[in-house]
């Protein structure tokens, strides 16, 4: 049996650059992961099956349409492996809402068949797998601090400092590709140079306008995180609608998130670090 945990994206920055012909659209990103979100365990079976449980397993679709049976049919198709699987996804992360869910569950599901049936994590015939998968699993399936460029999957390590963050979602889902459309074409120029503190203060998220203009919400999540004491950075991640916010402290963290839980309770709010 492999336990794989599938943690949660960040962008901490996310500058959309142009709009391509192919209808992505080319960016520049900071992805960072966080130290808690889905798991995903693979056990060999008599029988393939697949079960979704977790705070977040309602309204997920089931064998055949999620991204951790794509990936699991994907890795067969490529490395051959016999083997039934019984995979059981614990679902812990908001759905269609920036931080990668489905992308991070496909990643470790792709890294979890690797371990089983021995093939190298940094197999280029598991990456592309994960780039056929999503513009986000590549990032996921490393799942360190990456520069990433092109959809999202030219991806370049940089260090990064564990910091207190908190994520915070309304409960609203978006659709990432009606987010990306409705980016005003405008190119506000590339990421900063420098490490990834210095590109996340001086970066932006290119699709808050967009996002917020679909999901008024997420102003108010902004609102809420700007307020709080020793807040070094609030933004929305990826196309929304979860927000995170970086603080100086855990502390700070723990006391932002009891005043976001009694201003909001049905919001979810995720106490974590970066990993
Ligand atoms: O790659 P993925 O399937 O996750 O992308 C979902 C949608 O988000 C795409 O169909 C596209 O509309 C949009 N997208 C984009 N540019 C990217 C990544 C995603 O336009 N770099």
């Amino acid at each position: 049996m492999i336990v794989e945990p599938a943690p949660a994206k960040l962008n901490l920055a996310l500058h959309v650059r142009a709009r391509r012909a192919d209808g992505y659209h080319d960016l520049e990103t900071l992805f960072a992961f966080v130290a808690d979100g889905d798991t995903v365990t693979l056990t060999p079976a008599a029988h393939d099956g697949f079960t979704i449980t977790g705070p977040f397993a309602a309204g997920l679709s089931g064998e055949g349409d999620n991204l951790v049976t794509r990936a699991r049919d994907a890795f067969r198709t490529t490395f051959g492996s016999g083997d039934r699987l019984a995979i059981l996804l614990d679902k812990h992360l908001p759905v269609a809402s920036g931080i990668g869910g489905g992308s991070a569950d496909a990643a470790a599901t792709l890294r979890g068949m690797a371990r089983l049936y021995g093939a190298a994590l940094d197999d280029p015939a598991l990456m592309a797998i994960a780039d056929r998968l999503g513009s986000d699993v590549p990032a996921c399936l490393v799942g360190r601090t990456m520069i990433g460029r092109g959809r999202g999957e030219r991806l370049t390590p940089i260090d990064a400092p564990t910091l207190p963050v908190l994520l915070v979602n309304p409960g609203v889902a978006v659709s990432t590709a009606q987010v990306f459309a409705g980016w005003d074409r405008i190119d506000r120029g590339p990421i900063a140079e420098g490490d990834a503190l210095t590109i996340a203060l001086a970066g932006r998220n290119d699709l808050e306008p967009p996002a917020r203009a679909l999901a008024p919400a997420i102003d108010t999540v902004l609102a809420l995180l700007n307020a709080a004491p020793g807040v070094s950075l609030a933004r929305m991640s990826g196309s929304g609608a979860t927000c995170f916010a970086l603080f100086d402290s855990a502390a700070a963290r723990t006391d932002a998130a009891a005043t976001i839980r009694t201003a909001q309770p049905g919001w979810w709010c995720l106490e974590t670090n970066l990993a």
